[in-house]
């Protein structure tokens, strides 16, 4: 049987104990899964993953990282690509995605800079994994959002979590980038690492999760194989009849 690496119980999640944005939640991700969350805008999709990586604390409940509390996974263990992705922008690709080593690296080597031949090979296969092998020299403020997002990406790869925390990681990108992420992503569950994804496109999620979560009100239920997505869908504007 696989290891539970996050599992969330009879959790409250919010800002304030007098009213909690999402009620009772009840969540697992087992190793080498692939877990989705979906719902609509400002629900508190990003704020339950932040607090997944212990960023946000639970106002009540138990959240266990590998069966013990969360605060005592090691650094590194937990990788997060933000919604809002935190790269630093007048730095260069190679650099940003460098930082991911740092978790994970002896200290000396942050202290005094000195990244080892495996971080820096690591580096140039992530980089090169997510298309930006001809950037690798660039600096992040001259890419454009779907290219800063696959710095995050191969940041957090570099990284080599056990859990990954991936904030709306497939958005702002083309089919055929997203389909590579996507692989990516596979792969990285393959060999073991878990995963939970926020997607706002539950029908694509539903494509490379093992389970999708969806957040209805101040609950998180599981989307049934058969289940129609309940998020209110855009309004279609039409164009004036007599233009
Ligand atoms: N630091 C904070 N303090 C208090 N309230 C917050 C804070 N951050 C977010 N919120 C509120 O929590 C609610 C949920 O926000 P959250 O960012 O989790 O939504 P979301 O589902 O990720 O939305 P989106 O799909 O737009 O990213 C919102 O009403 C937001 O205003
Ligand atoms: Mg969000």
């Amino acid at each position: 049987m696989s290891e539970q690496i996050l599992s969330i119980s009879s959790a409250d999640i919010g800002f304030n104990d007098a009213e909690s944005l999402i009620e009772s939640v009840e969540l697992s991700v087992d190793e080498g899964e692939i877990v989705g969350l979906t719902g609509r805008s400002g629900i508190g999709k990003t704020t339950l993953i932040r607090t997944c990586a212990g960023l946000i604390p639970n106002l009540s409940g138990i959240i266990r990282f590998a069966g013990e509390s969360l605060d005592s996974k090691t650094c590194g263990d937990i990788g997060l690509i933000p919604q809002r992705l935190g790269l630093i922008q007048h730095q260069t690709v190679g650099y940003n995605v460098l930082m991911g080593a740092l978790p994970r690296a002896k200290w000396y080597q942050s202290v005094f800079s000195l990244p080892s031949a495996e971080m820096r090979e690591a580096t140039r296969k992530a980089v090169e994994v997510v298309g930006l092998q001809d950037k690798i020299l660039t600096s992040v403020n001259s890419l454009s959002g779907g290219q800063q997002r696959r710095v995050a990406i191969a940041r957090a790869m570099v990284q080599n979590p056990r859990l990954l925390l991936a904030d709306e990681c497939l958005g702002e990108l083309d089919a055929e980038t997203v389909k590579d992420i996507i692989n990516l992503l596979r792969n990285l569950a393959d060999s073991g690492t878990s995963i939970l994804i926020v997607d706002h496109n539950p029908v694509r999620a539903k494509t490379f999760c093992n389970r999708v979560m969806q957040l209805r009100g101040k609950r998180l239920v599981e989307l049934g194989d058969d289940e129609q997505d309940t998020t209110p869908a855009l309004p279609v504007l039409r164009r004036p009849e007599n233009e």
